[in-house]
C-alpha cells in the first residue's frame, strides 16, 4: 500500500460575510508531496488561522477543495472508484487534537477498536481479534487491562490519544494525519506521544503530517518542516535548515516569537497586530467533523 499524497494547486475558499470579496482563501495554492518511502515526519506549522486544519481536512477527503486536487497514489481523491477509496481511507488515518470528541461516551474504548478489527476485517476470529488489539495496546505503552472495559471519561487524555494510536497501529497506514494531537497533553505525556509516532516511523514505515504551532514539538520529531502562513506555504526543509537558517521572513518572526525559558533572557518584544494578523481562533465549525468511534 506504499504510496505517494500530492496535494497540487490546492485553494479552499470560504464564504464570509464580514471580509470583503465575501470569501475567505484559507489555502491559499498549496503544492506539496508527501512520500510513504522512505518514511518521513513532516511538520506543518502556522499561527491560528493560518489553514492548518483545512489542508487536513483536504488530505484526508473530509473538505472538497474549491480548486486544486489532491492525489493519492497519482489520483484526485475525490475520483477514486470504490476499492481505491476503500484503500485509501485505510492507508491515510488521521489522528486529531482532542481523542475525548470522537470517543462515544456512551460506549466502552474497546468498541472503537473492534470497529476498526471489523470494518478493516483485521481478524477471522474473536480470539485473534483481541489478539491484535491487545498487541496494539502495548505497541503504545497501554496495558490492555488497564484500558480495555473502560469507558472514555475514566482515561487520562494521554491514555486516550494513545488509544487512537493504537489503532492507527492496527491499520499500519502509510500515512497519519495528526492534527495538533498533544497540544491538550502535558509535557512528559507529550513526549511519550510523540516517541510513538517516531517509533511508528522507524518500525512500521508510516510517514507523518504532524500539524502544530508549537516548534517545540517540531524540533523534537525533527525530519521536515513546512511553514505557512495566510494560507500560503512559504518555506520546507529540514528542521535544522529551516530554524537555524530561516529563508522567509515569516518563518524568522515565528522563531523570534519562541519565549525562552532561560531567565536571564525574558522575552521582552511584544508582537503588534500588524506583524500577525487575524490572529482569531476558528470557531469550533472549523473544527474538523471526527467521526464517532
Ligand atoms: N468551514 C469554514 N467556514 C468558514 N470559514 C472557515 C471554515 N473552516 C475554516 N475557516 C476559516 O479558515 C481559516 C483557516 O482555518 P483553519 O482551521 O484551517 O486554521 P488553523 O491553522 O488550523 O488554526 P488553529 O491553529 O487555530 O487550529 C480561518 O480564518 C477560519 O476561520
Ligand atoms: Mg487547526
Amino acid at each position: 500500500m506504499k504510496s505517494e499524497l500530492e496535494l497540487r494547486g490546492v485553494q479552499q475558499r470560504f464564504h464570509a460575510r464580514d471580509v470583503p470579496g465575501g470569501y475567505l482563501t484559507a489555502v491559499d495554492d498549496v503544492s506539496f508531496k508527501l512520500a510513504a518511502a522512505p518514511p518521513q515526519i513532516v511538520s506543518l506549522v502556522g499561527q491560528s488561522g493560518s489553514g492548518k486544519s483545512t489542508i487536513a481536512r483536504n488530505v484526508l477527503g473530509l473538505q472538497k477543495p474549491t480548486a486544486g486536487t489532491v492525489l493519492y497514489g497519482g489520483k484526485d481523491i475525490f475520483k477514486l472508484n470504490r476499492a481505491e477509496y476503500d484503500e485509501y481511507r485505510r492507508d491515510v488515518q488521521p489522528v486529531f487534537q482532542d481523542p475525548y470528541a470522537i470517543f462515544n461516551p456512551f460506549y466502552r474504548v474497546d468498541r472503537a477498536l473492534w470497529k476498526a478489527v471489523k470494518k478493516f476485517d483485521l481478524a477471522s476470529t474473536r480470539a485473534a481479534g483481541l489478539e491484535l488489539i491487545e498487541e496494539s495496546l502495548r505497541a503504545v505503552r497501554l496495558e490492555p487491562e488497564n484500558v480495555l472495559g473502560r469507558y472514555p471519561h475514566q482515561l487520562s487524555g494521554g491514555q486516550r490519544q494513545r488509544i487512537m494510536l493504537a489503532r492507527v497501529h492496527m491499520l499500519r497506514p502509510s500515512f497519519i494525519i495528526a492534527d495538533e494531537p498533544v497540544s491538550m497533553l502535558d509535557a512528559q505525556v507529550r513526549k511519550h506521544f510523540l516517541d510513538i509516532l517516531l517509533d511508528f516511523q522507524r518500525e512500521h514505515g508510516m510517514t507523518t503530517l504532524f500539524i502544530t504551532h508549537d516548534l517545540s514539538t517540531v524540533y523534537y520529531l525533527g525530519g521536515e518542516v513546512m511553514v505557512i502562513t495566510k494560507g500560503q506555504l512559504v518555506e520546507r526543509g529540514p528542521v535544522s535548515t529551516v530554524m537555524h537558517q530561516p529563508t522567509h521572513p515569516y518563518t524568522k518572526l515565528l522563531l523570534d516569537s519562541i519565549p525562552q525559558p532561560d531567565p536571564d533572557q525574558r522575552w521582552t518584544t511584544r508582537i503588534t497586530p500588524d506583524e500577525l494578523d487575524h490572529l482569531d481562533t476558528p470557531t469550533e465549525a472549523t473544527q474538523p467533523e471526527t467521526p464517532i468511534l
